[in-house]
């Protein structure tokens, strides 16, 4: 399905003032942003508008504050590396609403940025208050919405504000639905769909959606042992959740055409831990005493193999706890195999993503998403409310 909403390409914003909600909840540490790979993702949209002559407005959230200021979560750090990517001065904008920021806003001229601060030191935010999104309506005369990672969010900066300006989807947040929907409704064949991560619960959605779609669907991390609990595997210490939807997922896989692929050999550990004693198990029983840290190698062949047979691959999760060395393999190979694969590639979800990242292969991937839950719920077919409130293709010249 063609993307059917209004596009920032379509907007007339010579000489105006445009709002545009950004997706820079990014990683800090000792107030230095350590991943702008999102910050990077916005660039497109707004070089465009400042070549086009407007002013920009940018608004994010940063963390979960709880509708208060929090020094630690400012918006500062990311002024500042917004600033050294474009190459110029971004100023940070003393608050959201309140204060001087409308003056602020009204200084600003043709390719100038300002960046309000986080917008959920604003209470209003998460309810989506109409008062809010009114004054950051207030603060602007188009609204374009880029950040695909929170357009699951209906808040006052996603979704609220977007009855009081015309809404346009900018260039990130229409790339992501473009190639993420692609990979439901028009996949080249055959599909293979890679899971993992600790919980059930946060897959079951996109298992069930893919069990109809996919020709595959290949289930790693700690969430198997949801599925092995439910056939009556014993799971020794390990992480175990959602038993009982994945023993409904079970169930529907039987009457599916696709393939529900579970590891059929594990790496062990004592305790979650780089340090602790570690050994191959041939077979997914887990003792007492022992915890299921990663696929095994003969699973994770299994897995490369089909990935390298496929027209299309789409991995989110990670096989095991890859953050520690000796239980990395998994995750590393199936992150291999996917940057090698000759179908489509499109990677989703924080965790993959920041494996790809520390295996050095994201630059080998087709699409890798900026969404976490974003796209998880995009892939489950749900609608998202931040690309639902913009106005739809052809209507813009009627209400901009
Ligand atoms: C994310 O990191 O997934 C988005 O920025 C959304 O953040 P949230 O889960 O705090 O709404």
């Amino acid at each position: 399905m063609a993307f059917d909403k209004a596009s920032v390409r379509d907007a007339e914003v010579k000489g105006r003032r445009v709002l545009v909600r950004v997706d820079f909840n990014v990683p800090l540490t000792d107030g230095e942003v350590t991943d702008d790979t999102r910050i990077r993702a916005a660039l497109p949209t707004i070089e465009l508008l400042r070549e086009r002559g407007a002013a920009l407005v940018l608004v994010s959230h940063l963390g979960r504050p709880k509708g208060e200021p929090d020094p630690a979560l400012s918006m500062a750090p990311v002024a500042k590396r917004l600033g050294e990517l474009l190459g110029t001065e971004v100023k940070l904008a003393p608050g959201v609403i309140e204060g001087d920021v409308d003056l602020t806003c009204g200084a600003l001229g043709p390719g100038d940025v300002l960046l309000l601060e986080n917008v959920r030191f604003e209470p209003g935010e998460t309810k989506n208050d109409r008062k809010l999104a009114e004054n950051l309506a207030q603060l602007a005369s188009v609204y374009v919405n880029d950040a695909f990672g929170a357009a699951h969010r209906a808040h006052a900066s996603t979704a609220g504000v977007a009855d009081y300006l015309p809404a346009y989807a900018g260039l990130l947040l229409e790339r992501e639905v473009t190639e993420l929907e692609r990979v439901v409704s028009s996949p080249q064949r055959p599909l293979a769909v890679v899971l993992g991560g600790a919980k059930v619960s946060d897959k079951v959605g996109v298992i069930d959606r893919f069990l109809e779609v996919a020709d595959k669907v290949l289930i790693g991390g700690a969430m198997c042992f949801g599925f092995f609990k439910a056939q009556g595997i014993e799971t020794g210490n390990s992480l175990v959740e959602g038993v009982e939807l994945a023993g409904e997922a079970l169930e529907r896989a039987k009457q599916s055409d696709c393939e529900l692929v579970l590891p059929t050999d594990l790496v062990l550990g004592r305790e979650f831990s780089a340090e602790t004693e570690r050994k191959e198990s041939d077979g997914v029983e887990v003792p007492e005493g022992w915890m299921g840290l990663d696929i095994g190698p003969r699973t994770a062949n299994a897995y490369a193999e089909a990935i390298g047979e496929a027209g299309t691959v789409l991995w989110n999760g990670p096989m095991g706890a890859f953050e520690l060395e000796p239980f990395s393999a998994g995750t590393r190979q199936v992150a291999q195999a996917v940057a090698a694969a000759p179908g489509t590639t499109v990677v989703g979800g924080g965790d993959s993503v920041a494996a790809l990242n520390r295996f050095g292969l994201e630059d080998q991937v087709d699409w890798v998403s900026t969404g976490g839950g974003a796209s998880l719920e995009l892939l489950e077919g749900k609608k998202l409310p931040g690309v639902e409130a913009l106005l739809d293709a052809g209507e813009e010249t009627a209400d901009a």
